[in-house]
Order: C-alpha cells, then sequence, then structure tokens
C-alpha cells in the first residue's frame, strides 16, 4: 500500500469543491430508472447513457471522481474509446461500485446485509489494473419498530471495514457508505441517533481493521426525517442536524464527506448541502461534498428518454445539477441558479446561525 498515494487521491476527488458523481446504479436498478420514462431495458441503452454522462461537456469542472458499476467499466464510447479513458481526459478520477448487493440478514426481519467480500481482493487487483483508483460499498440501514438491530448494524461496520481494508492494500480509496434509509414515518431526531449510531460503530470498525482514515471517504446520508414523519424541518434545520452529528462521529482525520442524496429532490439536496458549508463550512475539520447519483442524473433522463435529438439538453441538465452542488460546496448555491434553468424549484434562505 502506497500510503501517500491513497491520501493524494483521497484529497483530489473532493479538492476544488468537487464531489462525486455516482453512476454505477446495477443493471437492475438502471432499468427500473429506465422505465419509469419508457427507456428500453437494454445493454445498449445503458450504453448510451453512460456515453451521454460522460461526454458531458465540463463535467470535470464540477466532479472530481465518477463511480462506474462493473458493466460500465468495460463499455466504450460508439466510436470505441474506453469510458475510463473518456472520464481521466475529464480530470475525474474513475471509481468502481464492488460491493454485490443487499440482501436479508439471516435472523433479522426487515433488516440488511451487503455481500460482496468472497473474492474481493482479486476484483479489486483486476479493476485497478482497468484503471479505477477508488472504489464504493453501500451498506443500508432501515428504521423502524425495534429496528436497526445491534446485529444488523455491527455485521454492516465489520463489512464495510474489511472492504475498506483491501482497498487500501489493493491502492484504491474506499468510499465508505453506511446509508441510513429515508423510508418510514421517523423523526428527524430518530434518524440522528440512528446515523450517530452506525458511524460511531463504522468507525470503531475501520480503526480495527487498520484502515488508514486520511486515505478515505465517508458516504453518508443527510440526517432527514423520515418521508411520511408529519413533521418535516427546514433546510437549515437538516443542516444544523446533520453537521452535529458528523461532529460527533466522524473523526477529523478523514478527508471529505460527500453525501448521498437518498431520493431528495435534486434541488432540495443541492439547497441543504448549501445550508450545511454556508453555516459551517469554516469551523469543520472535513470537506463537506456530495456523491449524488439521482440527484445529479434525474432530471437529465428525464429530458433524455432514450432518444438522440435529446442528448445534448439532457447533457445541459446534468451539467447544470453538477454546478449547483458545486455551488453549494461554496456555500453560493441559491434558487436563481435553478431559474436560469428553467426548473421549478422552492429553495428557502438559509441564515447563519447565531454566533
Ligand atoms: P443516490 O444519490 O441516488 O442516493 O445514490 C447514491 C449512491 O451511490 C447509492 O449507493
Amino acid at each position: 500500500m502506497n500510503t501517500q498515494e491513497l491520501i493524494n487521491t483521497a484529497r483530489k476527488m473532493v479538492a476544488d469543491d468537487k464531489g462525486l458523481l455516482a453512476m454505477d446504479e446495477s443493471s437492475p436498478t438502471c432499468n427500473k430508472r429506465f422505465a419509469k420514462w419508457g427507456i428500453p431495458e437494454t445493454v445498449e441503452a445503458r450504453r448510451a447513457w453512460r456515453e451521454l454522462i460522460v461526454t458531458t461537456l465540463g463535467l470535470g469542472e464540477s466532479i472530481g471522481g465518477a463511480i462506474l458499476y462493473d458493466e460500465t467499466i468495460r463499455q466504450q464510447k460508439k466510436d470505441g474509446t474506453p469510458f475510463v479513458k473518456v472520464i481521466m481526459d475529464a480530470g475525474i478520477v474513475p471509481g468502481i461500485k464492488v460491493d454485490t448487493g443487499a440482501k436479508d440478514l439471516a435472523g433479522h426481519p426487515g433488516e440488511k446485509i451487503t455481500e460482496g467480500l468472497d473474492g474481493l481482493r482479486d476484483r479489486l487487483a483486476e479493476y485497478f489494473q482497468m484503471g479505477a483508483r477508488f472504489a464504493k460499498w453501500r451498506a443500508v440501514i432501515a428504521v423502524g419498530d425495534g429496528i436497526p438491530s445491534r446485529g444488523c448494524i455491527q455485521a454492516n461496520a465489520q463489512a464495510l471495514a474489511r472492504y475498506a481494508a483491501l482497498c487500501q492494500e489493493a491502492g484504491m480509496v474506499p468510499v465508505v457508505e453506511p446509508e441510513v434509509l429515508m423510508d418510514g414515518e421517523h423523526s428527524l431526531d430518530r434518524c440522528g441517533e440512528v446515523t450517530e449510531e452506525v458511524l460511531r460503530t463504522v468507525f470503531n470498525q475501520l480503526y480495527t481493521q487498520r484502515v488508514l482514515l486520511e486515505g478515505m471517504i465517508l458516504k453518508p446520508n443527510m440526517v432527514l426525517p423520515g418521508l411520511t414523519c408529519p413533521r418535516q424541518e427546514s433546510v437549515d434545520e437538516v443542516a444544523d442536524a446533520t453537521v452535529k452529528c458528523l461532529l460527533r462521529a466522524v473523526p477529523a482525520a478523514v478527508p471529505g464527506i460527500a453525501f448521498l442524496s437518498g431520493g431528495q429532490p435534486s434541488e432540495l439536496a443541492s439547497a441543504r448541502l448549501n445550508a450545511m458549508n454556508v453555516r459551517f463550512k469554516s469551523a469543520l475539520p472535513w470537506a463537506l461534498a456530495f456523491s449524488f447519483a439521482r440527484a445529479i442524473q434525474q432530471p437529465a433522463m428525464e429530458i433524455w428518454r432514450g432518444k438522440e435529438p435529446n442528448v445534448l439538453a439532457a447533457q445541459q441538465a446534468l451539467s447544470h445539477r453538477a454546478r449547483c452542488n458545486r455551488a453549494a460546496r461554496r456555500g453560493e448555491y441559491n434558487a436563481a441558479m435553478d431559474k436560469d434553468m428553467s426548473a421549478p424549484t422552492n429553495i428557502p434562505q438559509v441564515t447563519k446561525p447565531a454566533a
């Protein structure tokens, strides 16, 4: 393991107020998103969608790393140029999702364990050869009556730590993603409690497995009320709860925290990230960035709908969302940016907390 290279890569991924673009949906997940817009659920349509994304002009100005999927890392543009080369030429670090999905956790109804450790050392070596310099593994934690259980949190945290150690051994930066899901009626406070417990357990396991904190990126959920919770807190309240939780649980040695979007509306995800940076950026030890899939891709996919004549307009929408999120990293995102794209938006004003 070359420690300095890992540190350099991790820093590069979130440098210059950039973030990560998650385009690592498995084929079934990608097909599910295509089905909503009547896009054919074929290998060629998935390739065309990924070509649209990676050839978006200026993407590297806002995106520091792109997370690919096994199918995608092996694909090329129509003219035969490998996607990995297109990404690297844009100054973006290529990465790869390496977990094999969340399966039912035995003895724990309603809870999941993420699989993919078997054979991981060999797969990482192959992906490194192909140019990937970071990897991603997502654990999912559901909130509900009596869950999450200690058993679920511990099993997922240990798998994340074993994956992270194998990544670093292979020279790749682990993006450690423990996602507390938004589904449910739970309150913002409950999400905060669960997220704090999950993160504390994950960092305990990362320490136990000797993971270099300076050479990793954390990809957590924001602290949010459940989707069907009757009380939906303001952007500022979400920013405060999220930063308070992270300050308690994430060591200062971690260079970057890149949030998943988790199904939040695109503008709201940008506004919440923006509020965190407006209110706290100068006081935080780590960069607060983004690693969005849906919150960057969805508006573009809706425009594209699988039709060649829509490619340019879809790329403009994708580039726009990437730029909005870069602005949010600087605390410079506002509703007017989205009005420029004539997208409907309802972004509340953000205020700095009293000193
Ligand atoms: P979303 O931003 O759509 O939640 O996806 C992020 C991700 O990579 C999920 O694993």
